[in-house]
């Protein structure tokens, strides 16, 4: 056993002499974000009980962090300044050389048997190497000893940034100060702080007590409640009151602890719309004048400018961010269209309509902030009805705001719904607490590419960097909070750090592995991985198989399956890769570890039918925001997934109404059809499915009606398959109806056919 290990060991050195630039596995890291270049080294550095850290002046303060490693114990950092000869021993943070070649953002980590050197010509870039050290330790069992190693990094995007909406639910400074941490330790450097919502105000303002008297508190701590319940504010101190807020000083440290750690704080002070609790407490700067009528601002009225910028000065004083976010999403114009003195500024300006008065509102803010050294961000509404030119756009409705806006020489921070919203659900919603719907998965997030296409080659220096958003509407709770945001932070960290060549997927999750340990060190109530299997079928029409996949979130799971109905046991074939059938199969899978079973077994029937390939004949049409796979949708031997943006799952606004012609009249036996329900977003199942034939496309027998049996106040996701016997039944056209009761959405993904 000695032998051999030293016999590798010697195999390495050799290796390491031949080929001295190259990688070679001696002990792995598990750094994440992926750091752009990163060789192992011979050794190991073993830290002392008491550690010697030394530091060029500009980097005494970063020297502080060093603190935080579990491993690391010293006294005092010693300046480098008076030293002649680099020390041998222990932990160097040193100022680049103005002559070396490493960039002015990157920082060099080379860990030696006996010491450790950063090297970086800026303290941000000395705080990267100082998260790099620090992660290395906790994600190792014993971070005491770590291997030689050196690394050469820089970020590929510089904003790299994660939002908390504190809002819709309040969350204490220590709780966000784990946070800071977190994003330190993953290379995030802005945290935007959405401070003010209709939800609650949280930030003193000292001109304006009533927004904290009163517009931080609600009549009930649960948003849902509160939201569906009156959505009345509550006096500060009265026994309904729920809620609160940071007083400036509070903020003001907490902007400090952040900064130390090289994240800048963005607050965000919405305006002119989800501004209903100041408008519950200054009614005086609403259209009707009267509380509880209105979420926007009266832009007609110059008060509402006095106060915006009042409120900016002391935000601005206890922010020293670049960047003064300013919110401009979802304002609803129509007290606007009707409001006197909003309809006389459109008129006496020239304004086009209420887009423009909006952007009329914006530009007068983002004069204010520029006055001020400062700089506007909101998010992509802001482009509506002209951008201010020195704006900077947060591109959150996908990406064609963003796209729109770099185009155009405008600085762009891409934060889309689809990728980056980390309020929606990360795996299957059944069984997991309420979110507000969606769904991304971890694989998702990390699949993100900023640098979107439809971007000229030479605009895409506007695309700052990336945001993952967590919006509180269903995190009460910081548990819940920890819970949504990781680990899909992780993988937000390499879409933001590491450029998209260097991005895998599997090493990823590899890495990602050690980091539950990482996450379980500073009491992160992380989202575990699932043990469920995802089965899903997709036909090849040229070939006339159904290719069955099975996926899991587990890393590198033992899966067995079967194709006959039969429960899979450790007997049953591995899966490995995509498994072709020729017929309708049933296919059930597990995962297995160590020979048990783990988790609940998966079953698909893979439906190889007569109506693949068919003309459908739509009588109603499908709706033109989910055309899915558009008229091949439900005939292409294709199921969805749990979503119904996944492609698969076509939408409908209307009742449902399509006919399958068969090309030929022959006998059928069955027809099933499988709709989705999610109240949240407005998707129902139909209250009643109808089948009927015919052999001349014109006059209809109707076989059977089957009424929905799945009440909708159920909140949760839900699936039901309609299944209709037709035998005796011989016809070319097959009519499905179903009725859309709740006028919301339906969702359908395939109608099958024998
Ligand atoms: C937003 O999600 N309304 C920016």
């Amino acid at each position: 056993m000695k032998r051999a290990k030293w016999v590798a060991g010697l195999s390495a050195a050799i290796l390491f002499y031949l080929f001295p630039g190259v990688t070679f596995a001696q002990d792995s890291l598990f750094i994440i974000p992926k750091p752009l270049i990163q060789h192992a080294r011979l050794g190991y550095f073993t830290f002392p009980k008491e550690t010697q850290v030394f530091a060029s002046n500009a980097f005494i303060g970063a020297a502080d962090l060093l603190h935080e490693h579990p491993y690391i114990h010293f006294e005092k950092t010693k300046p480098l300044g008076g030293i002649k000869q680099m020390p041998k021993q222990g932990i160097i943070l040193m100022m680049a050389n103005p002559k070396d070649t490493l960039a002015q953002n990157a920082y060099r980590l080379l860990v030696e048997p006996g010491r450790i050197i950063i090297t970086a010509h800026q303290p941000t870039a000395m705080l990267n190497g100082i998260a790099t050290l620090l992660q290395i330790a906790n994600t190792r069992k014993n971070g005491g000893r770590i291997p030689a190693v050196w690394i050469e990094d820089s970020p590929a995007l510089g904003y790299r940034g994660l939002m908390l909406d504190v809002s819709r639910n309040f969350l204490p400074i220590s709780f966000l100060k784990k946070y800071i941490d977190i994003m330190f330790l993953y290379k995030l450097n802005t945290f935007h702080w959405h401070l003010t919502d209709g939800a609650g105000w949280r930030l003193e303002i000292k001109k304006y007590p009533e927004l904290t008297q009163k517009a931080a508190w609600r009549t009930n701590a649960n948003w849902k409640y509160w939201w569906n319940n009156g959505r009345k504010y509550a006096e500060m101190g009265s026994p309904e009151a729920s809620g609160g807020f940071y007083t400036a000083d509070e903020a003001k440290d907490f902007v400090n602890y952040a900064l130390k750690r090289g994240i800048t704080v963005i607050p965000e002070i919405e305006m002119p719309a989800h501004s209903e609790e100041v408008l519950a407490a200054y009614p005086n700067l609403s259209c009707y004048g009267v509380p509880y009528k209105n979420a926007e601002f009266c832009i007609g009225n110059d008060e509402t400018f006095t106060f915006l910028q009042n409120v900016l000065d002391e935000v601005m004083a206890i922010f020293p961010s670049k960047y003064i976010h300013i919110g401009g999403d979802e304002a609803d114009k129509s007290a606007w269209k009707t409001c006197p003195k909003c309809q006389k500024v459109i008129r006496d300006l020239n304004l086009k309509d209420e887009n423009g008065l909006q952007s009329y509102a914006v530009k007068r803010l983002e004069a204010y902030l520029t006055s001020k050294g400062r700089k506007l961000i909101g998010w992509d509404e802001i482009l509506e009805g002209g951008l201010s030119p020195g704006a900077t756009v947060m591109s959150w409705r996908g990406e064609a705001g963003g796209i729109e806006a770099a185009n155009s020489g405008h600085d762009v921070i891409m934060t889309p719904g689809a990728y980056l919203y980390f309020d929606a659900y990360q795996t299957n919603p059944i069984g997991q607490p309420e979110a507000i719907g969606g769904y991304l998965p971890l694989q998702k997030v990390y699949a993100y590419h900023p640098i979107a296409a439809g971007i000229n080659a030479d605009m895409q220096k506007h695309i700052l960097g990336v945001q993952a958003n967590l919006w509180t509407e269903y995190m009460p709770t910081p548990n819940q909070v920890d819970y949504m945001a990781f680990p899909r932070v992780l993988a937000l960290a390499e879409v933001a750090w590491t450029a998209e060549k260097n991005k895998n997927w599997n090493d990823f999750q590899l890495r990602l592995q050690k980091h539950y340990l990482l996450l379980q060190r500073f009491n992160v109530n992380y989202y575990p991985p699932s043990t469920a299997l995802s089965i899903l079928s997709k036909f090849d029409i040229d070939k006339k198989l159904a290719n069955v996949t099975i996926t899991s979130e587990q890393f590198e799971p033992t899966i067995h399956y079967t194709v006959d109905g039969s429960a899979p046991t450790t007997s049953s074939p591995l899966y490995h890769t995509a498994i072709p059938l020729p017929a309708t199969a049933t296919v059930k899978a597990a995962i297995f570890k160590n020979d048990v079973q783990s988790g609940k077994t998966a079953d698909l029937v893979t439906d190889v039918h007569k109506a693949i390939g068919k003309k459908v004949i739509y009588n109603t049409p499908w709706s033109s925001s989910y055309p899915a796979q558009k008229e091949l949708t439900l005939v292409n031997g294709q199921t969805g997934d749990l979503t119904y943006g996944d492609g698969q799952w076509q939408g409908f606004n209307d009742d449902f109404d399509v006919t399958i012609d068969m090309d030929t009249t022959e006998p059928l036996s069955q027809v099933k059809i499988r709709f989705m329900q999610l109240t949240g977003p407005g998707v129902y199942i139909p209250s009643q499915v109808t089948i009927a034939v015919s052999n001349d496309g014109k006059v209809f027998k109707t076989v059977q009606k089957i009424d929905n049996d799945v009440p909708y106040t159920d909140s949760s996701l839900r699936f039901k398959t309609f299944l209709f016997n037709l035998s005796g039944n011989t016809a070319r056209y097959i009519r499905v109806t179903g009725i859309n009761e709740k006028r919301g959405f339906i969702f359908t993904d395939e109608v099958v056919v024998y």
